[in-house]
């Protein structure tokens, strides 16, 4: 219907006849004759209604309020002098309409289109509303550019776009399952993918070599800025490949996407072990945009003449002293400040949270009584501190200490703004951990089709995995590993797992019988693509870049799902619902 679209009219059209189609963004009535900004994807352009050009469009124009659709037509002109809008694209000039056709009309808005005082979830469930805003269509075509030069770069090295299943069996990525009954086989339920993970390797045994999906996953799981239970991976998976295969693939389709969203970026990107990364940043996606790295004190308070910290320090395995450095610290903190950073802590079960100041007279601090002057030179040392700088410590439980430390970091970094903005800092963290015990329970840290490195150690927490995670800015933007294809190896790992062969074979055992049938050495990622968009298009939430995202309780607004069916309904599923306490 349109000759041109609005934001796309410029003075190499002025005197051309032109239709525009859009939405009536604003309309003023200036003693007669009627301004109307009119919108559409690409802008906004002035429309001007004078009696004296077309008494019938004027006269369409005085019933136009916000938002109703027109059709206009007429002649572009350069704006006056004086009259041009530099803060508009199309500022220089303006459409004299003959005819304007009102194709709908519309309603008074719920909310003011880019009011940042509207609550969620009215934006929700006006999102075709709050999609008309400018940053939401721009948001939304990068990601498909980012799509689409995420399949061409695959595409164009031999991977094959491949479809699994979502009516399928539970995947073992550690979240919880959404469960969707069948009604020809009553009391039976199909999961919905948390991962096309089984699916993938399978294609790998199937010989398709290189396989890639933009993959709907599903995920049963306590919801946060970077967590929606339904989202979107870009997956991919290949075959006598290792993880160097794996991790340049990845460099060269994150170039092209950012490239084809605007942004030039490097590779290849630092890697980092899991074990530096915790030792250090306290976090196995840690933000490397700013340095605050922590150092290992243990040895030097085992010296302490307080019970508490050298007893600490006794049990080097389980337990850590780590100490964060805050050059010229001293002078940015208030002693209010210092003491409202120990209450941060807590809140992460810390016991308390030390701290010592450099003046000119040497290390002060409220534990410096406790050590000997050759052991404070010791800390000044290992910490490398300037007169002025703040050192904090955290005591205690390894795992507690990288936690809270971690946060403590990333809460510092925050209120002292030394985040760099538009800073794109990605890293690999690689040497995985194969597992975790978690309250005396072995799981695995991954999924239990990776890698293992050496089985035989000590302590199961020592073995390593072929695994490795990319971050972005602190966020896990992807995760993936070299995969087991040796039958007798994913036995031992279930074993080790506490998973019996009968659960095995329940669970996974068309996976085992595949390795069975000769399986290659493989090995995948899964990127996030949804934080992928958000980090690109810098955005708060995760929602920004989901057409149609659930709440933080894991609802539509718009749809109202999930929502109550009708007694025949769960009749055919066998489903009897039990009365629901209220929440
Ligand atoms: P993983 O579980 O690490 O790996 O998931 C891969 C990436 O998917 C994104 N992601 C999410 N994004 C939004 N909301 C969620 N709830 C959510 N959960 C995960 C993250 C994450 O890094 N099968 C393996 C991949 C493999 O080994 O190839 C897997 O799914 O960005």
């Amino acid at each position: 219907m349109r000759s041109n679209y609005c934001g796309e009219v410029s003075e190499s059209d002025i005197g051309k006849e032109v239709t525009l189609c859009g939405w009536a963004n604003s309309y003023r009535d200036h003693g007669g004759v009627i301004f109307i900004d009119l919108r559409d994807k690409a802008g906004l352009v002035q429309l001007v209604c004078d009696p004296a050009d077309s008494q019938s469009a004027h006269d369409a124009a005085t019933t136009v309020r916000d938002e109703f659709v027109l059709i206009a037509k007429g002649k572009v002109r350069a704006r006056g002098e004086g009259l041009e809008n530099p803060n508009m694209e199309t500022g220089k000039i303006e459409i004299i309409v003959d005819e304007l056709i009102i194709e709908s009309k519309s309603a008074p808005l719920p909310f003011v289109i880019n009011d940042e005082k509207v609550g969620e979830e009215t934006l929700l469930k006006y999102r075709y509303l709050d999609l008309r805003k400018k940053s939401s269509y721009e948001s939304f075509r990068l990601r498909s550019k980012a799509t689409i030069a995420a399949r061409n770069i695959l595409d164009a090295n031999g991977f094959l776009e491949v479809e699994t299943p979502i009516l399928t069996k539970s995947t073992p990525e550690g979240a919880r399952d959404y469960l969707v009954p069948s009604r020809v086989h009553g009391g039976e339920f199909y999961a919905l993918p948390q991962s096309p993970q089984l699916f993938k390797q399978l294609l790998m045994v199937a010989g398709f070599d290189k396989y890639f999906q933009i993959a709907k996953c599903f995920r049963d799981e306590d919801l946060r800025a970077d967590r929606q239970p339904e989202f979107t991976q870009i997956d991919i998976e290949m075959s006598f490949a290792d993880q160097e295969d794996v991790i340049k693939i990845s460099e060269d389709m994150l170039k092209a996407v950012f490239s084809a969203c605007g942004h030039t970026i490097e590779a290849p990107f630092n890697r980092i072990t899991y074990a530096e990364a915790m030792e250090k940043y306290g976090s196995d996606k840690p933000d490397l945009r700013y340095d605050l790295a922590m150092v290992d004190v243990i040895d030097i308070f085992a010296n302490c003449s307080n019970e508490i910290f050298s007893s600490i320090a006794e049990n080097k395995h389980h337990n850590r002293i780590k100490a964060l450095k805050v050059p010229n610290g001293d002078n940015i903190f208030s002693k209010r400040q210092m003491k409202g950073f120990e209450d941060y802590v807590r809140k992460f079960g810390a016991s308390g949270l030390g701290y010592f100041q450099l003046k000119e007279d040497g290390l002060k601090g409220p534990l410096a009584k406790f050590f000997e002057e050759k052991d404070l030179e010791e800390i000044i040392k290992a910490t490398d501190l300037k007169v002025g700088d703040v050192i904090f410590f955290g005591a205690g439980e390894k795992k507690l200490v990288w936690d809270y430390m971690g946060r403590f970091r990333i809460y510092l970094a925050e209120l002292m703004d030394i985040i760099p903005e538009g800073a794109f800092e990605f890293v690999w963290v690689v040497d995985f951990p194969m597992f975790e015990v978690d309250d005396g329970k072995v799981k695995a840290l991954h999924h239990p089709f990776t890698m293992p490195r050496d089985l035989d150690k000590e302590y199961v927490e020592e073995i390593e995995s072929i695994a490795y995670d990319i971050v972005l800015n602190g966020t896990e933007l992807g995760g993936g590993s070299v995969r087991i294809h040796k039958p007798e190896i994913q036995k031992e790992v279930f074993k080790l797992l506490g998973i019996s062969d009968e659960e095995a074979h329940e669970k996974f055992g068309f996976l085992v019988e595949a390795l069975e049938y000769g399986a290659p050495p493989h090995a995948g990622l899964a990127f996030g693509l949804d934080r992928l968009m958000m980090l690109l298009t810098n955005s708060a939430s995760i929602r920004d870049v989901i057409a149609f995202p659930k709440t933080q309780r894991a609802q539509c607004q718009l749809t109202q799902a999930p929502s109550g069916v009708d007694n025949e309904q769960l009749k055919e599923l066998s489903i009897r619902i039990r009365e629901q306490k209220k929440a």
